[in-house]
């Protein structure tokens, strides 16, 4: 063998050495992935992404997958011709929007990230939160009069379907849609979601797979990556505006993990190949993680 070859064998080698202190870290440990509409886009990253979640899974790890589905769900409403009204970001969700939200996120969107995921050598299984009674919701308050129809504030996480599911090997896929004590079905914001499930889970971590590098001091300029951002630093940086849009949410979800025990919560590129791997298995931190 040419001395170039073993070289690169070799360095294989470390690569899959520098993994063994994570991999004992987390063995046994859950991990919840938000995977944002945004980040889901691209077929070839959306295979690599259902690899690194296999990959966990098989080393031991819980992982548990919370999606978005924003830009499909304008995509479907806009080709059926249903018009969107906003209230403070907030789109206005009337029953004909909400039969059509719950359709593309539990119809087609969770179902294709299952087929993704079994495809790539897991077994993965698709729930809203209706299933197993998982999240429970109110109508989410608002300024002024408006109605602002089934969007949902999370009043209530019943993991069990997710340990029972976890404890028998599964990967959940948990689409973000809440029922309440009548059966009524509210749309909730995926991120909110991720952070109430990773909270009811004690999960080890929490991981936001998103459309840009992190949280972004300028958000026109990618090289100004927040690293690392303290719990105490949040309400300046929003109240300068550098947290805003969807990064709320975000920020947001992993403050309410880390009150509940969550250890690390991180905001990533889901645009990089392979960047859950490379966050949950080597040295190098990637993109924003938010600690106490
Ligand atoms: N300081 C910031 N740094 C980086 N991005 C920011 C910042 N402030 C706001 N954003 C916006 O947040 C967006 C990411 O949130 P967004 O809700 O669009 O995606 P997602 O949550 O990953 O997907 P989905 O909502 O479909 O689940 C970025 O694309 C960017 O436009
Ligand atoms: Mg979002």
């Amino acid at each position: 063998m040419q001395e170039a070859t073993i070289q690169e064998f070799i360095q294989k080698a470390a690569t899959l050495v520098e993994a063994l202190p994570y991999i004992r870290e987390f063995e046994g440990k859950t991990i919840v992935i938000k995977y944002g509409g945004s980040a889901m886009e691209n077929p070839v990253l959306r295979k690599s992404t259902a690899e690194d979640l296999v990959l966990m899974r098989y080393v031991g790890m819980n992982p548990v997958v919370v999606h978005g589905g924003g830009p499909a769900i304008n995509r479907t409403l806009d080709q059926l011709g249903v018009e969107s009204r906003f209230h403070d970001g907030l789109r206005i969700t009337d029953k004909e929007t909400m039969r059509v939200v719950e359709m593309v996120l539990a119809g087609h969107i969770n179902k294709e990230l299952v087929s993704l995921l079994n495809t790539a050598g897991g077994d993965a299984v698709g729930l809203t939160g209706k299933d197993g009674n998982l999240l429970h919701a109110k109508q989410i308050d608002v300024d002024g009069s408006v109605d602002i129809g089934h969007v949902g504030a999370i009043t209530g996480v019943h993991s069990k379907v997710i340990d029972v599911l976890c404890e028998a090997g599964f990967i959940p896929v948990i689409a973000p849609i809440a029922t309440d004590g009548e059966g009524n079905t509210w749309n909730v914001n995926a991120d909110t979601a991720a952070g109430e499930v990773a909270a009811a889970l004690q999960a080890e971590k929490l991981v936001f797979l998103t459309d840009t590098p992190g949280l972004l001091r300028d958000m026109n300029e990618p090289d100004s990556l927040i690293h690392q951002l303290r719990y105490k630093e949040v309400t300046s940086l929003r109240e300068q505006g550098v947290i805003a849009g969807g990064m709320i949410p975000k920020v947001e979800a992993c403050l309410r993990g880390l009150d509940y025990g969550v250890r690390k919560t991180h905001i990533i590129d889901g645009r990089i190949p392979h960047s859950l791997l490379l966050e949950i298995f080597t040295v190098r931190g990637l993109g924003t993680l938010v600690c106490h």
